[in-house]
Order: structure tokens, then sequence, then C-alpha cells
């Protein structure tokens, strides 16, 4: 089916409820949806939203178009949680009702103080010729989760220098000030972040570019996020357009930190170390941090990138949230560990402790299709070891390392129904350790892999035939001692 524009910038208010009802059918018989990652009913998700602990829940908001697998008019989805794990859907936050948001509540985020939760997002306009005019915007919501948005946009022009890519604003407290950093876009199309403040949410003044050590890094900085840690810092930006560079930045699109000094708010600049990347798996984009009140840090991401199909769209749905990740800053790196509250979900366990050597293992009551699964790999001698997942007839998920380039491989050529196969089908990046541990969380159609406790991550979508619920150990050109426990999920 051809989405023309106008099915996309129908608004979800002027459908009826029929059309819904049966889109929200399709969907459900869908054979891949999620048991334990927050989903769309219908429609599309990308990048979460406002993620934030208000009034004893944590909030977590996606970018949402209702009606399709499509990019179209973005509304705030709404959920809340009180461990970041169990979640509730609570509806839609933000609808692109006014003046200033016609063509789309665009991303932002969310940060609470006196009895509100204020939201900060981008309203997004086109006018007939299609041209772009992005408004940042305000909006609070109260203890009843009643949300009210400003009458008129906080910031309503585009500095000169920019185009129109102006979007994105995080919003923060440094000392007694609030501040904004905005993802834009230079009239020379290199990406890059600008810096507002203000005294009251109200009125924001700018105060010009950010200065960074990357002048010329991709095309477009999307979705920021900030961190303080006394006199350290944590930049979190999603990069457009940067070039593939030996095993990193082989997604479409890249998601990163730049951990340094705090923002010289004074002069604008900040000294930083270089880019990492988030994740090193398949679909993954656009994440966004917080901090909760008891000074524990959280990361969740869109677990899928745009421009590119997914087997799901053909039952009406695209795309998931990743788990929510607890952030462990250690000198000049950042561990990402699942949440210790998904132990909750753990059902029957069983365990498997074996030497393998130039051997693969199978064992047919050691299975699952929903799971978690910490193998750890010791006395390791082998070339290569690992493990396959979601293995049926012709289908496997394989997670191995390989001593000899000392590197880390997610392989999905053979996962199931292809995705986004002219990005590659394989990922690698180096890794060194004497021993390791994969901790790896199977949904219906993801799976998430946590190496030595949050060291390195591999977000990837698969889709698996029902019955390929099989798990394969192997080592190959020698030997390792395997200590498998696994929970269904
Ligand atoms: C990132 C992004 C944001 C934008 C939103 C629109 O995926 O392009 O920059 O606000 O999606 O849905």
């Amino acid at each position: 089916m051809e989405w023309t524009r106008e099915m996309r910038y129908r608004r979800l208010e002027d459908v009826a409820v029929e059309e819904i009802e049966q889109l929200k059918a399709k969907v459900a018989s869908s054979p891949w949806r999620q048991t334990f990652h927050i989903q769309p009913e219908m429609g599309l998700l990308n990048d979460p939203n406002g993620f934030s602990y208000f009034n004893g829940d944590y909030h977590l908001f996606y970018q949402w178009f209702p009606l399709g697998p499509v990019h179209g008019l973005k509304y705030w989805y709404h959920t809340k949680s009180k461990d970041l794990v169990n979640w509730e859907n609570v509806g839609v936050g933000l609808a692109p009702t006014e003046s200033f948001e016609t063509h789309g509540i665009f991303s932002g985020t969310a940060f609470a103080e006196n009895d509100r939760l204020y939201l900060f997002y981008t309203g997004n306009v086109r006018d007939q010729n299609w041209t772009r005019y992005p408004y940042q915007c305000m909006a609070t919501m109260d203890k009843n989760n009643q949300i009210d948005k400003y009458s008129e946009p906080v910031i309503d022009q585009v500095p000169d220098g920019y185009t129109d890519h102006f979007r994105d604003p995080a919003l923060f407290k440094d000392g007694e000030r609030y501040y904004s950093l905005i993802g834009a876009q230079r009239k020379d199309l290199t990406g890059c972040l600008l810096v507002y403040q203000s005294d009251d949410l109200q009125s924001w003044q700018y105060r010009g570019e950010l200065k960074t050590a990357y002048p010329n890094f991709g095309h477009m900085w999307e979705c920021p996020g900030y961190l303080t840690y006394d006199d350290r810092a944590l930049l979190i930006v999603s990069p457009q357009g940067l070039e593939k560079d030996g095993d990193n930045y082989q997604n479409l699109y890249q998601a990163g930190y730049l951990l340094g000094d705090r923002i010289d708010f004074e002069t604008v600049s900040f000294n930083h170390e270089a880019f990492v990347e988030w994740d090193h798996g398949f679909d993954f984009y656009a994440p966004q941090v917080m901090r909760d009140p008891s000074g524990n840090d959280f990361l969740v991401g869109w677990m899928g990138l745009p421009e590119i199909e997914y087997p799901t769209d053909r039952h009406g749905w695209a795309h998931c949230l990743t788990m929510p990740r607890r952030l462990i800053i250690e000198n000049d790196r950042v561990l990402q560990q699942p949440m210790e509250a998904m132990q909750q979900l753990r059902k029957e366990k069983q365990t498997l402790n074996q030497t393998l050597t130039d051997q693969q293992v199978t064992n047919l009551d050691f299975v699952g299709e929903r799971y978690e699964l910490i193998c750890s790999f010791d006395q390791i001698t082998a070339e290569q070891f690992g493990v396959k997942v979601r293995v049926g007839d012709g289908e496997e998920t394989i997670f191995s390392y390989h001593n000899k380039d000392k590197k880390l491989k997610l392989d999905r050529t053979n996962a199931g129904v292809p995705v986004g196969e002219e990005y590659g089908t394989t990922r690698l990046t180096a890794f060194e350790a004497e021993q390791f541990i994969f901790q790896l969380f199977v949904d219906q159609s993801s799976i998430e892999i946590f190496v030595n406790n949050g060291e390195k991550v591999f977000t990837s979508r698969i889709f698996p035939s029902d019955d390929s619920n099989g798990i394969t150990f192997f080592a190959e050109g020698g030997s390792v001692q395997l200590n498998a426990q696994k929970w269904l999920l």
C-alpha cells in the first residue's frame, strides 16, 4: 500500500472507531508482538520522549504515528511505571492540536520541579510548499497526569546560520538557571547543538552554538541529553550521517555519548573525550537518559531506525523501545546494565554446566522463545565460542567471541525474516577479557545482549518463526568451560 501524504497526516480524532478496532485486531494477531518491551498498540513508535520520574512514577512517552507503520503525524504516547519493568499505557500525552505543531509533536524531554513535570518538545509545522518551521514548545503535567500546553511556543525562530532542522530540546538545570540543548544543522549541512538559557522556563535566551571537539561530525545532531556528576558530565547525542569507520557506525544513523567536564556556560563550550557508540547491534537510535530521585541514572532507546522496512509493517505496526538500562559511570566509560527489577519476570529456571571442546551442544530440553540467559565462559583456549539462540529449521542468531581478532560478533544472517540487509547482517566490536559473561534477554522479536556487566551491549530485532526455539553452545579450535542459567520470561 502506498502511504500518501494525506494518509500520513490524518488525525487520530478523525478516524472512525471501527477502523481503529480493525487496525488493533490486525496488530494483535501479529506473530512478533513483544512481551516485556514497550510497543505501540498500533502504528509506528519511534523515539522515547520525556523520560522522567515524577509524583511517584517513572514516566516515559514515545513518538507515535497511530495509523500505520510509517512516519506521519506524530503524537506523544504516555506510559508509566513504578519499577521501569512493568509499564502501564496511559494514553495520548500530547496531540498536535495547535497552529505551532500542525505537522507533529516531535521529540523532547521532561524535567520535574515544583509539583509539575515540564515537557519541552518541538512543534513541527509545514506550509503548502512543504517548507518546515520548527517551534520549541512547553507543556506542564500536574499530579493527575493532566497536561496543559503553553499557549505560544517559547522559541519561535531558528537562529541565523542554521537550517530548519532545529529540534529535540533537552531541558535541565545547572546552578540556578535552566538550560536547553537543541539539535541543529548549520547552513553548511553539518550537525551541532545550540544552547539556550532561561530563568523562568518561559523566556529563553539564545547563547550560541555549543563548542565541541567535533565541528564536522555528521549532517544533523538529533535528540541530545545531559547528566552531570560533580565536575564531570555525560552528553548524549544521535548524529546522522557519520561515515562507516572500521566496525563503527555501521547502522543508518548513530547514537552515542561524550564524557567530559561539565559544560562551561560562560564560554558555551564542552571539553570532552571521544564519541562512543552506545550499542553495537542493528537496531538502536535516539535514546534518552534520566536521573531518578535516588540518584540512579537510566537510558532507554528506540529499538529501530528510520527508512528501513520491518517485517511487522504488514501487520500494521512497527518498533518498540529497548528495556530501560541502568547507567554506571566508571572512570572514562559508561556501563549499561539491565534493571535488577527484571528478575521479577523470571519463571522456570534451568542450568547447564559443561566443558565444550570443539563441539556444538544442543540440549533438547534447554529451549525457549522468551527468556533471560546468562552464560559465562571460563578457562578459554578456544579460538571461537558463543551461543546460538532462536535456532530452528535453517534459522539461528549467533553471538560469539573471536579470540584471534579479539572481537565480539552478532550475526543475524539467518535469524529469520530478513530486515535491513542492505546495512549488513553481522556486527563486530573489539573487546578483550579473560572471562566472558553474556547476559541475553530474548523477547518474541528482539535480543539484547549485555557483555561483562554492561561493558558492551548489542540490541537487535530478530524475526524467527515461532518454533525456532533451540539454544546451542559452541567452541571451535579449543575449549571453554560453560556455565549457563536460563529463566523463561
Ligand atoms: C529522531 C527524530 C527526531 C524528531 C523525531 C520525529 O528519530 O527524527 O529528531 O524529533 O524523530 O518523529
